[in-house]
């Protein structure tokens, strides 16, 4: 049986050189103090880091995660890490990025009942059982899982923008973003799925997450988002090519 976590301990050491190696004063400087611009709520899914996924270094991602990235609006962990980050950290962007493929969202949508984190999961549980019969016109069980998921990122930013503690910071003209994204583990990009939310008003404006329910749209890549941008700066320019090609004739 191994009773130490040597191996652990060694690939620490090897990354603790290679880190100072490439940049001598690296620890000296993560040592002085953190400012993350970035609050990252996320799933405690092993397979989705923060700081790798998003390609950033220590110090520039403040991190909550929990099983399938719920906001309990009693919940004195995320209440901590929230107040911290806004009043005290200061971060501009608050981001809930799930995941396709979360356990804790099938575990959700399963008729299990006997453990801890279906009470955890309760909000998502009650969500599905609500619009059931919407659900279940989905084309697959593929689909209502990822559907699913997608509306529970939509919720929790939702329920982020309701907060006292928000709220204050936007009183207060703090500049304060909130974001839903969903991360694919097939492939390993992020999609923006928003809500986008900046101010008590955009967070007033959004339609109720019931009505989200019954209006999906795709959520867009950034790989997706490149291949758009290119496609259509190639269709400006075939159009000044041949300017007539698609007009009607007017004559
Ligand atoms: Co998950």
């Amino acid at each position: 049986m191994t009773r130490k976590l040597d191996y652990l301990l060694d690939r620490n050491v090897a990354w603790s050189l290679a880190k100072t190696r490439d940049d001598p004063a690296y620890f000296r400087r993560m040592a002085e103090q953190q400012s993350p611009s970035y609050l990252w709520i996320g799933c405690s899914d092993s397979r989705v880091t923060a700081n790798d996924v998003l390609g950033l270094d220590p110090g520039e991602v403040f991190v909550h995660r929990n099983i399938a990235n719920v906001v309990h609006t009693s919940d004195l962990n995320i209440l901590s890490v929230l107040e911290f980050a806004i009043q005290h950290l200061r971060v501009r962007h608050i981001i809930v990025c799930g995941h396709y493929g979360c356990g804790g969202i099938e575990r959700a949508l399963s008729e299990e009942r006997s453990a801890m984190v279906d009470h955890w999961l309760q909000p998502i549980t009650m969500f599905h059982r609500k619009h059931r019969a919407h659900f279940d016109r989905l084309s697959s069980r593929t689909a209502l899982l990822d559907r699913v998921s997608e509306l529970n990122i939509e919720m929790q930013v939702r329920r982020i923008a309701t907060m006292p503690l928000v709220e204050n910071a936007w009183s207060r003209g703090q500049d304060l973003h909130l974001h839903g994204w969903i991360y694919g583990m097939h492939d390993g990009l992020i999609r923006d799925l928003g809500p986008h939310v900046s101010s008590i008003e955009e967070r007033d404006a959004l339609p109720s997450i019931d009505q989200r329910v019954f209006h999906a749209e795709e959520p867009a890549s950034g790989l997706r988002r490149h291949a758009l941008e290119a496609f259509s700066s190639l269709k400006l320019t075939d159009d000044l090519a041949s300017p007539s090609c698609c007009m009607p004739d007017e004559h």
